[in-house]
């Protein structure tokens, strides 16, 4: 046992006394361990657990996440909730990998001065986001997010959306050339306007594989023309709303495609 216990000791002497036998050594373990973490993710065909209700956003909603991009609210606010008891607790159910297929870019963030949004989506009200978005200190005293009050009175610019969606169609996004086309009138009837309601819940509640999930009203209480208040209004009450948690069962591999 002695004997055997001081062989391997020897054996290990060339590691401690070579550098380069040590870095070679260190690189074939490394290497070892990349090989299995790596190589099964060639067999998979998706690592994106699919699952019942996601659709892509509305044009609406979409202009409010372009918003959301252009205000630099990623900088501050993460969209994503980590499995760990504190975050569930606070947040709700941890994000899953499918909430975000559609975003392009992802909004995960990497920093949190205000909390994660991934399911802000019916938390507050429309009044109350719309008082909070205008001077966030009005509802929370301590806060220290900047006022954003000028986005009420900017009206939607539309003009590049039908563009957009049919960038995103490219990447993968399942819009339809009818949803393309009925992109303005599509953002007009969401937003309150006497416009084609039913068209607008067919085409996307149809892809979610559930009804409800295109709130319809008009998001900043102000009549006439959306505007930049509106649409980003329709972006956070959607976010965290479309997996109904209800149904859903963690680690379903039959979902896989
Ligand atoms: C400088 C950092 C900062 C930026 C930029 C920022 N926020 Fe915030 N946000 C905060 C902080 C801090 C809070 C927590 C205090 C509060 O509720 O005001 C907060 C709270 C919120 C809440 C309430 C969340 C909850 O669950 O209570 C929402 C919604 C929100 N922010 C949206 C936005 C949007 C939309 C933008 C961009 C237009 C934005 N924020 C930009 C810091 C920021």
């Amino acid at each position: 046992m002695a004997t055997r216990q001081s062989k391997l000791f020897n054996k290990h002497k060339l590691f401690e006394r070579h550098t380069f036998v040590l870095l070679l050594g260190i690189l074939v373990a490394v290497a070892i361990g990349g090989l299995i973490e790596i190589v099964p993710l060639f067999y998979l065909k998706n690592t994106i657990e699919k699952v019942e209700g996601m659709r892509p956003y509305t044009p609406l909603e979409l202009a409010g996440q372009n918003i959301y991009i252009r205000e630099g609210c990623n900088t501050c606010h993460s969209q994503m909730i980590r499995p760990l008891r504190d975050e569930v607790e606070r947040y709700g159910h941890y994000s899953l990998a499918a909430e975000s297929m559609y975003d392009h870019p992802f909004q995960w963030g990497s920093k949190r001065t205000g909390p994660d949004l991934a399911r802000v989506g019916g938390k507050y009200s429309d009044d109350w986001h719309r008082d909070h978005l205008i001077n966030p200190r009005a509802l929370v005293p301590e806060s220290i997010m900047p006022p954003y009050a000028f986005l009420a009175g900017r009206t939607l610019d539309l003009s590049t959306i039908q563009d957009q969606m049919r960038t995103l169609q490219f990447e993968g996004v399942p819009y339809t050339t009818p949803m393309i086309d009925a992109a303005l009138d599509n953002t007009m009837a969401q937003a309150g306007g006497d416009y084609d309601v039913e068209a607008l819940r067919k085409s996307y509640d149809g892809i979610a594989g559930r009804d409800g999930t295109v709130p319809v009203r008009n998001f900043d209480g102000v009549d006439g023309a959306p505007t930049e208040l509106d649409a980003l209004i329709a972006y956070l009450q959607m976010l965290g709303t479309l997996v109904d948690f209800k149904t859903y069962e963690a680690g379903d591999l039959s979902n896989r495609r």
